[in-house]
């Protein structure tokens, strides 16, 4: 199953203990979308809160430290109940945030590429009509949470989801492609409360090269 698994800043498949891994470009590179103060913060604040809690929550657990990511939130529902949500909230936390950084890029006016274009043209119509339905996802998110851009395992179709805190869409039935977060950490610093120019922002530094249909 792994090889299906999303790979992400070239270690999804590492286990306890985690690390924080550094971002793939410099702070300033996604300037003038994200600033620098803000990566800074998500990056070396939040995310990195989110490594340390889930050592932090694996480290009196040996039979469960040589999983990987997606392993230990496939198998919350297995885990003792006292790590569950522990688990959920900072398993999640890292993935998801592991997948947030690695697919944006300095802003290029990159578009994706003719696979993935076919493949928005089958599923949403166009390309244009995913940016919309998209950007009603994630403004729709109440509180915080994420939109994403799945592929279904079974239907080999695309789709769109959101889930709230530092949840994942169901592993076993859906691959990440694609998120965007929209926890008021990820933008507030440099947009306050208008996260559809934040989210309008984004679509312009997603890095296609690094978002495969399998
Ligand atoms: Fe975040």
């Amino acid at each position: 199953m792994r090889n299906h698994l999303v790979q992400s800043l070239n270690n999804m498949n590492e286990h306890y203990p985690f690390q924080t891994e550094p971002l793939p470009y410099l702070y300033d590179y996604l300037e003038p979308c994200l600033n620098v103060e803000t990566l800074h913060f998500h990056h070396d604040k939040h995310y990195a809160a989110y490594v340390e809690n889930l050592n932090k929550t694996l480290r009196d657990y040996p039979q469960y430290q040589n999983m990987s990511l997606e392993q230990l939130i496939i198998s919350v529902p297995h885990l003792p109940k006292i790590i569950q949500t522990p688990v959920l909230n900072n398993a999640g936390g890292v993935y998801n945030h592991q997948i947030y950084f690695d697919k944006m890029s300095h802003a290029a006016g990159q578009k994706p590429g003719p696979e993935i274009e076919a493949i928005f043209n089958r599923d949403f119509g166009s390309y244009e009509n995913w940016k919309a339905i998209m950007t009603d996802a994630a403004m729709g998110v109440f509180g915080s949470g994420y939109a994403w851009l799945v592929w279904n395992r079974s239907s080999k179709r695309v789709s769109i989801q959101t889930t709230p805190n530092q949840n994942t869409p169901d592993l076993m039935k859906f691959i990440p492609l694609l998120l965007i977060d929209v926890w008021e950490h990820s933008y507030y610093l440099q947009y306050q409360n208008l996260r559809i120019d934040y989210i309008k922002c984004w679509f312009n530094i997603i890095n296609w090269g690094k978002v495969r249909l399998h």
